[in-house]
């Protein structure tokens, strides 16, 4: 038997219709549009493509997109200074740095300076502190994405053996807490954990977030368990680039109960979550009820 494959792309377009609802409900009952700005600094080619994704979509749910594009070389006080006026601008309710910043800036100093209440990504200091101690926080996208396609699949997720492979601020922390909330029994594994196919081999929950190319293999993976494949890697295969993910797909698929594949998977998730994040922010902005379903 193969295993369900979670479509990551119809849960996201389905998260973004219901963000568009309550978009256009704020708009009749409370005169209140939600805005989010961008902010880039320098040209990676790959965020590039990331935060034009991110402006399309945001004005497509009815929000307004902020777009700073700001010079490789712009000075740390500078940038500073830009999150300073957005932190104080009341048509923005969600401000994103995105990352990687270069490297002559903080990029922890330039985080904590988003008002968390703004902070969208939930990377500031004081989300990820509320998160872990079961504080309403902002939480990261991918991480909220994984969760939400977890509660869809399997319900309740109460006493799960959940194993998270990768031990990111971005993604690996944050899900493991999520999972711990969760009631999931967690094990968070990385590049230096002992017999990695073993540990793996005892998750009803894996999830992949390393950055490796089909490293977690069929045999690593216990008959029936939940997928989440959150690797966008980049790899050169018979003279096209193609996207795969950190697990491999062909040999998972045989035993896994479900999977998400890649691409269609986790990666639309993450900006659907960004929106919906939005969302929530300008309606806590507002003292407003927070969406249902959008947060944890
Ligand atoms: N770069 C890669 N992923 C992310 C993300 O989730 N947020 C930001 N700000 N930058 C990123």
């Amino acid at each position: 038997m193969t295993a369900t494959i979670i479509d990551g792309k119809a849960f996201a377009a389905r998260i973004r219709a219901q963000v568009a609802e309550a978009v256009e409900k704020l708009a009749t009952d409370h005169r209140l549009i939600p805005g989010l700005a961008v902010v880039l600094v320098g040209e990676d080619p790959a965020s590039e493509v990331y935060v034009r994704s991110k402006g399309k979509q945001t004005v497509e749910v009815g929000m307004r997109s902020f777009e700073h594009k700001l010079a490789a070389e712009t000075p740390e006080d500078e940038l500073l200074a830009l999150i300073d006026r957005l932190n104080s601008d009341d048509a923005v309710h969600g401000i994103l740095v995105q990352l990687p910043l270069p490297g002559h800036v903080n990029a922890e100093k330039v985080i904590n300076r988003i008002d968390p209440a703004k902070d969208v990504d939930g990377f500031h200091i004081l989300n990820v502190g509320r998160l872990g101690t079961g504080q309403k926080a902002m939480v990261p996208c991918t991480p909220l994405g994984c969760l939400m396609m977890l509660r869809d699949h399997l319900g309740s997720l109460s006493g799960l053996e959940a194993v998270v492979v990768g031990r990111s601020n971005i993604v690996g922390k944050p899900m493991a807490q999520l999972l711990l909330g969760e009631s999931c029994t967690v094990t968070v594994a990385h590049s230096r954990t002992r017999d990695l196919p073993e540990v793996c081999r005892r998750a009803d929950i894996l999830v992949a977030a390393v950055g490796r190319p089909d490293m977690i293999r069929g045999d690593w993976i216990k008959p029936g368990a939940t997928v989440i494949d959150v690797g966008i890697n980049r790899v050169a295969r018979d003279g096209k680039t193609r996207l795969v993910g950190d697990v491999d797909f062909s040999s998972a698929v045989e035993v896994a109960g479900a999977i998400t594949p890649v691409p269609g998977g986790v990666g639309p998730m993450t900006i659907a979550c960004l929106l919906a994040n939005t969302l929530t922010a300008a309606c806590r902005a507002r003292g407003l009820p927070e969406p249902q379903g959008l947060t944890v």
